[in-house]
């Protein structure tokens, strides 16, 4: 199977992601790192474990990442994700306790062990990949791949008129993040901005066909209540009664990148303007440099959503 690094902030859409991974049998994850974003750091953890612990899969260790972005004061999301980051609904506590390693010197670790085969994924704030960066210059080039859920590309952000949350919680992780990776020995990250994850509208039809599919199971439950509170909240948004899943095509890009269309740019952060603070400045023209990134222009996103469904309805566990 192929070695995958993920790196979250379990949410909703992450909870999604992680759940969709957990039914790929030829991918292992190797490790979760937890960051701080749409809920605090500790709050990650305890959503990434009590996922793990439901599927049976405490054999994957969950590393805590710094509770802070760089430099930015935190700030969460729990008007999107809900007050535990998984909307209405309340996981069961988990007993496993999270690793003692450290979210950062657990990618440092995970590419060493897995050098030239690891997969990275990451659907938060790049703090950790980015205090990991410090700690390993050479990171990105022991990568096979990275993918990131981050940044807006020609529309409009979510979280500022012009940014996207991830990059907002963590502009200066993300600008480190992207300069690292701009060097001709490393893999080119595969960006999915929200002008193709705000594609990816999951629907109350969706998620009727999960609860019926896997009818009183405790994942089909847990993910209806968590839903409704994401539908509810993008509603009030006036973006309808539906949910944007962002994260779980990061995901599925992550495993099958062929499924997506891309396009090379050179992609800065800006990190000075007063209204462009974490606005993804690409660069399709070689005017900023040459390209240290491939932007995620478009992917199947009916099938993804459909694969999706399928996907957490076989998971449903008892
Ligand atoms: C991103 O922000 C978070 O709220 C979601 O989990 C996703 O990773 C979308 O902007
Ligand atoms: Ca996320």
């Amino acid at each position: 199977p192929t070695p995958l690094f993920l790196d979250c902030d379990t949410g909703i859409d992450d909870s999604l992601a992680l759940l969709y991974l957990l039914t790929r049998p030829d991918v292992e994850i190797t490790g979760i790192a937890s960051t701080a974003g749409n809920v605090a750091t500790d709050t990650v953890v305890e959503n990434n474990l009590a996922w793990l612990e439901l599927c049976g899969r405490t054999d994957i260790p969950v590393h805590p990442g710094s509770p802070v972005p760089l430099v930015t004061p935190l700030r969460t999301a729990e008007d999107t994700h809900g007050p535990h980051g998984t909307g209405y609904a309340r996981l069961a506590t988990a007993v496993t306790a999270p690793s003692p390693v450290d979210a950062a010197h657990a990618w440092c670790r995970a590419a060493s062990t897995h050098a030239d085969r690891l997969v990275g994924l990451a659907i938060g704030p790049l703090t950790n990949l980015a205090l990991a960066l410090r700690l390993d210059p050479d990171l990105p080039t022991r990568l096979d791949r990275l993918v990131i859920m981050g940044g807006a590309f020609g529309v409009p952000g979510n979280t500022t008129p012009v940014a996207e949350w991830n990059m907002v919680v963590d502009p200066e992780a993300a600008a480190e993040v992207f300069a690292a990776f701009d060097r001709p020995d490393a893999p080119d990250p595969l960006v999915c901005g929200l002008d193709v994850t705000e594609q990816m509208s999951f629907t109350p039809a969706h998620a009727q066909r999960l609860a019926d599919a896997a009818p009183g199971t405790r994942v089909a439950g847990y993910l209806t209540d968590a839903l409704r509170f994401y539908f509810e909240f993008h509603d009030a948004q006036g973006e309808g009664y539906q949910a944007f899943v962002h994260d779980p095509l990061a995901a599925m890009v992550a495993l099958d990148p062929d499924r997506a269309s891309t396009t090379p740019a050179h992609l800065a952060v800006e990190l000075e303007g007063a209204l462009t603070r974490a606005m993804t400045v690409a660069d399709r023209r070689g005017m900023l440099g040459a390209p240290n990134v491939r932007l995620v222009t478009g992917a199947d996103v009916d099938a993804m959503l459909d694969e999706l469904v399928d996907a957490l309805a076989r998971l449903g566990v008892a």
